[in-house]
């Protein structure tokens, strides 16, 4: 008798996830894993799925997110599953919920994942137990935040922590490394880490290295002194002998624009001496919370949301400060705290980087944004459709590559990214001449189309346009991915 599995998705255009070409292969899915890739005619199975005309990937990996706290308050992650990520990286640029405990309003931008009391979690092991009580549709795996390090252990966050205080950080750090963390994240820019000293940070990522994890980082600066900035994050990888990914890399500000051929040939002569890559998102605007340090006459900024003044929001900040008739600095400071999508790059630069072989993609998506920037519902269908096939930018091959296979090796989620026996059935079916991002800036909370079918865990997650939410024995089938 031939033996049974739950799935053969048949005829299917199967992208393996290594940049290369695309097979017409037959893939059986048996409970969580891939067992058969090619000729399936041995097998019978639960159910038959005839994916003639349509394009089978490994499911894809969104290396930087803000999920962090979104996975417990919304575990369906529709905004996810319905672009075929069946993985997500949290606790990227600094921020990350654990560990962080706080009894007042989060300090900027850790705010940017949830209120007060969204926090609940002292150590790692805490937040994946809640984690597998929400059991929510994709799978995470966590990077420890510097700036959330810091507001834990520091009062005063606009000086470098002295040698007391980067004591405790390390107690803290090398617990969540022992508990399943995958390394270290900062975000330099921002306010509350820009005062961190280079030794601060090395000293930190020294407590990554024999766990074998890795550093990400939001620059020090994305505007003009951007290579520099580099620098430092390649000089902390050094330092430690740990692997650096460039988190969301641009050429922020007009000034700056036109520079990703240099900036992309920084990386590369570095990639001569150590472990360096990059994400990115395909869009030339950036969000995040309101930065005074971007507010200039060039930018138009748009304001997504505004503690002070709610009301002002999703108008531009120039015409909030014609309507106010004090300066564009004046608004944003009477503003704050808020949120703002930044159009700061230049198209030509996005594409460049987004087609970088070892640029791998991230949506940052915003979660907790009221009227969130488009790539937090966009992202890996705006790729595929738009770049890949409407714009040419990049074959579909490298960045299916881009989206899988290359995240999986470089944050080390075992058995994942690719469409392998043996393999855990992460899958995506996508129509790529349909698929495309419906998000914009205006209307950013839209669902994209051409994602057929999504299976986490071999579950069947996400279907036609609906998602499968039962949560026995299909559906929300995310694990906590431990750093392995
Ligand atoms: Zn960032
Ligand atoms: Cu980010």
């Amino acid at each position: 008798m031939a033996k049974s599995v739950d799935f053969i998705i048949k005829n299917a255009t199967v992208y393996n996830g290594i940049d290369g070409g695309s097979q017409n292969v037959d893939v059986a899915v048996e409970k969580d894993f891939i067992v058969a890739v090619g000729d399936c005619s041995q097998l019978t199975a639960k159910h038959e799925i005839d994916a003639e005309g349509l394009v089978l990937a490994p499911g894809f990996i969104d290396v930087h997110t803000h999920d962090d706290l979104e996975v417990m308050r919304n575990p369906q992650m529709l905004n996810k599953i319905s672009q075929g990520v069946t993985t997500v990286i949290a606790g990227n640029c600094g921020i990350s919920a654990v560990p962080y405990l706080t009894a007042k309003e989060p300090v900027d931008p850790i705010n940017l994942l949830g209120h007060k009391n969204d926090f609940l979690y002292p150590q790692v092991k805490d937040y994946r137990a809640a984690f597998e009580r929400a059991s929510p549709s994709v799978n995470l795996a966590t990077l420890v935040g510097h700036t959330s390090l810091r507001a834990q252990v520091m009062g005063d966050l606009s000086r470098s922590a002295n040698d007391d205080e980067i004591a405790q950080m390390k107690v803290h750090l090398k617990t969540a490394m022992e508990q399943g963390a995958l390394g270290l994240s900062t975000g330099l820019a921002y306010y509350n880490a820009k005062a961190s000293s280079t030794y601060e940070v090395n000293a930190l990522a020294e407590v990554v290295t024999p766990f074998n994890g890795l550093y990400t980082t939001h620059l020090r600066t994305e505007f003009q002194g951007i290579l520099a900035a580099m620098d430092e994050a390649f000089s902390t990888g050094k330092h430690a002998e740990l692997p650096v990914v460039i988190s969301h890399i641009k050429c922020a500000g007009k000034e700056n624009w036109g520079r990703a051929s240099e900036v992309i040939n920084h990386l590369e002569k570095q990639r001569q001496h150590q472990d360096v890559g990059c994400d990115c998102y395909p869009y030339a605007a950036s969000s995040s919370t309101l930065d005074l340090n971007q507010v200039t006459e060039e930018t138009e900024i748009f304001i997504t949301w505004s503690e002070p003044h709610p009301e002002m929001a999703e108008q531009s900040l120039s015409d909030i400060a014609k309507q106010w008739q004090i300066s564009l600095k004046a608004a944003a400071k009477k503003l704050q705290p808020a949120g703002a999508v930044y159009h700061c790059m230049l198209e030509q630069d996005v594409q460049q980087f987004l087609s970088y072989q070892h640029s791998m993609v991230g949506s940052d998506g915003l979660p907790c944004d009221p009227h969130p920037h488009p790539r937090l519902w966009g992202t890996f269908p705006r790729v595929l459709g738009h770049y890949c096939r409407d714009q040419q930018t990049l074959p579909l091959s490298l960045a299916i590559h881009k989206m899988t296979a290359l995240p999986a090796s470089r944050f080390k989620l075992h058995k994942r990214g690719q469409i392998k026996v043996g393999f855990y059935a992460d899958l995506v079916l996508f129509d790529a001449n349909n698929v495309i991002d419906m998000a914009d800036y205006s209307k950013p909370q839209q669902q994209a189309v051409g994602i057929e079918k999504v299976w986490v865990n071999g579950a069947l997650s996400f279907s036609g346009d609906t998602q499968i939410q039962t949560k026995s024995e299909i559906g929300r089938a995310g694990r906590f991915l431990a750093r392995s």
